[in-house]
């Protein structure tokens, strides 16, 4: 006999544990920290690392003319083959392939965006309890990833005095025979820091030293405006370590909400023979990015002109330079120079201020007093510090070093 059950008014679906997953950043955006109503003054928004039309980043036009044309031809409104058709991925490899390291467009699979990317590379190089090493402070999305598909994930120490290189000891201090990869992210999203050669030759050695493969983030490809660390690919720097690189149209082509991205694969000694399959059948999941984007992808990867990224830079640099200058003058806080990305880090000293218990507190008190939205460290896995974006314009992060200026000065010892 089927018992009676109860009502469904009286029962709770219990969701899969696998999905109780936190992603910091959203968390923090979405439910914990609430814009004030009504205030006074303005708010500033120097939490997400949008290069908007009102953040002063205008998309050069080649862009909106690629997708247009594309949506007016009507040939780009079904499916396609589930890691992009061979158009786009020929495109992205010719885009991203030099003559020493050729990327072959077999190795090339669309995504929806970093995101995605980063997804499908975690699942298909690490199984339920093996281990990833992710950089502190670093960008969290890994953690949801992890969580979601019952991977550990393990820190490396990025070390601030150093221009954030990594801790190479403490990289190697963690590595047993669980770790399944490296994933490094350069330039990185929170330090707002890119690499020398050497150093990156370095954290190459060790994942060769230990044979663990490299996940390259590397959604800030070429933003890099410090003449002395220029950015280089970790696909086109070593023959021996395999290396999956990430990236996308998101923040290089000023549209993170087209998400459109890719996973390059260097297969370096064949290591990666069974994990391309993998990649492909882990695509059949959820499929390509939007077909009309990927549609226009060959011609925006061809025809956006190199004056965009060199202006974008400038316009980097300059804020950067303004947010390091003014900020450099207020008690309590030290800003960390930024160089690459859109971000700049800035140390709180805690112990300086009569009421502020931590990075979180910080950031929340001066939402409230000044309306100023930044991240704390803590959705970086950091501690004592808030991240700031560069990437608007230079009299906003003025504005914002006044306010922020008065609310140190009103909570200082
Ligand atoms: C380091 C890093 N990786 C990945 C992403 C996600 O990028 P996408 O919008 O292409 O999914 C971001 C977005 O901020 C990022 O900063």
């Amino acid at each position: 006999m089927v018992e009676a059950k109860l009502a469904w008014a009286d029962m709770k679906h219990k969701p899969a544990d696998r999905s109780d997953v936190l992603n910091p950043i959203r968390h923090i955006l979405e439910k914990e920290m609430k814009p004030p109503q009504n205030h006074p003054k303005e708010m500033i928004m120097l939490g997400l690392g949008e290069p908007s039309k009102k953040n002063g980043f205008d998309l050069p036009e080649v862009i909106n003319e690629s997708l247009i044309e594309v949506i007016k031809a009507g040939t780009s409104n079904g499916y396609t083959a589930a890691s992009g058709t061979i158009e786009a991925r020929q495109a992205v490899a010719k885009k991203f392939s030099s003559e020493e390291y050729p990327i072959d467009p077999n190795h090339v699979t669309l995504t929806f965006g970093t995101s995605g990317a980063l997804f499908n590379a975690i699942s298909v190089l690490c199984e339920r309890g093996t281990e990833i090493l992710v950089a502190r402070p670093g960008f969290p999305l890994c953690q949801p990833i992890c969580e979601n598909l019952g991977v550990v994930y393990k820190h490396y120490d990025l070390i601030p005095d150093k221009q954030w290189e990594v801790d190479l000891d403490n990289l190697r201090s963690q590595i047993n025979d669980k770790t399944r990869a490296i994933l490094v992210n350069n330039p990185s999203n929170p330090c707002g820091s890119c690499w020398s050669e050497a150093h990156m030759k370095e954290i190459i050695a060790v994942a060769d030293e230990h044979r663990i493969p490299i996940i390259a983030d590397e959604v800030y490809y070429g933003l890099s405006y410090d003449p002395e660390r220029e950015f280089k690919s970790f696909g086109q720097m070593t023959k021996t370590v395999p290396v999956i690189c990430l990236g996308a149209l998101s923040k290089i082509y000023c549209i993170p909400g087209w998400r459109c991205g890719w996973m390059l694969t260097y297969n370096n000694n064949g290591y990666f023979d069974q994990v391309l399959e993998n990649i492909s059948k882990h695509s059949m999941i959820l499929l390509h990015p939007n077909a009309c984007v990927a549609a226009a992808l060959p011609r925006i990867l061809a025809e956006v002109p190199e004056s965009h990224f060199t202006g974008m830079k400038e316009k980097l640099k300059a804020s950067s330079d303004a947010a390091f200058g003014r900020l450099s003058t207020i008690k309590g806080i030290k800003p960390i120079k930024a160089s690459a990305a859109m971000y700049m880090m800035v140390t709180i000293d805690i112990e300086a201020f009569k009421d502020i218990t931590d990075d979180v507190d910080f950031c929340k008190k001066i939402l409230a007093e000044q309306n100023c939205f930044t991240f704390p460290s803590a959705c970086f896995f950091g501690k004592n510090a808030f991240r700031m974006i560069i990437c608007t314009k230079p009299d906003v992060i003025l504005e914002f070093g006044d306010r922020l200026e008065e609310f140190c000065n009103a909570h200082l010892k």
